[in-house]
C-alpha cells in the first residue's frame, strides 16, 4: 500500500507536534491504550501537584522510573527523520520547530535543535516553591532521599515536568504560540490529542492557514475537525520516507 508523503520542502514555516507514539519504537510506553502508563492503577493520580504535596516520594518514584527508562532508550528512525528534515529546512533558510509533549529528551539526542518541551523534561529538577530564587534547573539525579530539598529555600525539589493540575510554563507556551502564529504546515505525530493546550495547537495552525496533517498509528477517538489529512501507521516507518522524498 502506497503511504502518502508530505513535501516538506514546499513549506517555509513548519511546526511538528509530537506525542508518546513517536517514542514507542525506542521502547518507551505510551500513556493511553494497551500497556499505557496511565493504565497502571494510581499512576495518573500521582502525576498531580496535589499528590506531590502529600506524597513527594510517590511522585519521584513514578518519574524516576520514567527517567530511568528514558535514559536507557535511544532515539529511533522517526526522531532521526525529524532531525534530518529540520537540517534540510535550515539549509533552505526556512523554519522547522518541534513542539513535543514528550519529556524523554529523545528529539534533542537525535539532533533536533528547535525543540519546545511543552511538558518539561524528566532530566531536569526544579524547586517546588514558585517564590524560590533557585531558578537554575539542576541536572536531575536520582534523589538520594525520597524527597530531596532545595538548598536555597529548603522546599521539596520536584521533577521539572508539567503535572496534570498545573499550566504549561510561560516560556514554552510563548515559544509554541510564536511558532504556530504563522506556520504553513502543521504535522501532529504519535499523539492521542487528548491533553490541552497541546490538543488545540492544530486549531491555531488551521486558523493561521496551515495545511494540517495527523500521522498516527490509529485515528483519534474523536476526529479533530481541524486536521485536513490523516496518515495512519507507525511514525518510524512513515517519517523516514518523507526525508527521502524531501531530497
Ligand atoms: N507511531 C505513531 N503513533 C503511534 C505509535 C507509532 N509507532 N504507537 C502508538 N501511537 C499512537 C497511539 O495510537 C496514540 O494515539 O500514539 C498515541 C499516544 O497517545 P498518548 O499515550 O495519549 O500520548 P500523548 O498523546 O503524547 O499524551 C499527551 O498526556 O498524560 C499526558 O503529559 C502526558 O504528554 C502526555 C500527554
Ligand atoms: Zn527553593
Amino acid at each position: 500500500m502506497m503511504i502518502p508523503t508530505i513535501p516538506f520542502r514546499r513549506y517555509e514555516r513548519v511546526v511538528v507536534l509530537t506525542g508518546a507514539g513517536i517514542s514507542v519504537a525506542s521502547g518507551l510506553p505510551t500513556f493511553r491504550g494497551p500497556g499505557g502508563l496511565w493504565e497502571r492503577p494510581g499512576a495518573s493520580g500521582a502525576a498531580t501537584v496535589g499528590h506531590f504535596e502529600v506524597d513527594p516520594a510517590g511522585v519521584w518514584a513514578l518519574f524516576g522510573d520514567m527517567r530511568r527508562l528514558a535514559a536507557r532508550a535511544n532515539p529511533n528512525e522517526a526522531h532521526a527523520a525529524l532531525a534530518a528534515l529540520e537540517a534540510q529546512a535550515r539549509a533552505r533558510g526556512t523554519s522547522f520547530v518541534v513542539l513535543t509533549q514528550n519529556v524523554d529528551g529523545l528529539h534533542q539526542r537525535a539532533g533536533s535543535r528547535e525543540v519546545v518541551e511543552v511538558h518539561g523534561s524528566l532530566f531536569r529538577t526544579k524547586c517546588s516553591s514558585p517564590r524560590c530564587t533557585s531558578l537554575a534547573f539542576a541536572e536531575y539525579e536520582p534523589p538520594r532521599e525520597p524527597a530531596p530539598r532545595c538548598t536555597v529555600c529548603s522546599a521539596p525539589l520536584r521533577p521539572d515536568v508539567v503535572l496534570f493540575d498545573e499550566p504549561m510554563p510561560a516560556k514554552p507556551e510563548w515559544d509554541a504560540k510564536r511558532a504556530l502564529r504563522d506556520c504553513d504546515l502543521f504535522v501532529a505525530i504519535g499523539t492521542s490529542g487528548t491533553v490541552s493546550p497541546a490538543s488545540s495547537f492544530v486549531r491555531s495552525a488551521a486558523y493561521a492557514g496551515a495545511r494540517t496533517v495527523l500521522v498516527n498509528l490509529e485515528p483519534m477517538n474523536v476526529p479533530h475537525p481541524d486536521f485536513h489529512e490523516e496518515i495512519l501507521g507507525r511514525a518510524e516507518e512513515i517519517l523516514p520516507r518523507m526525508v527521502d522524498s524531501d531530497g
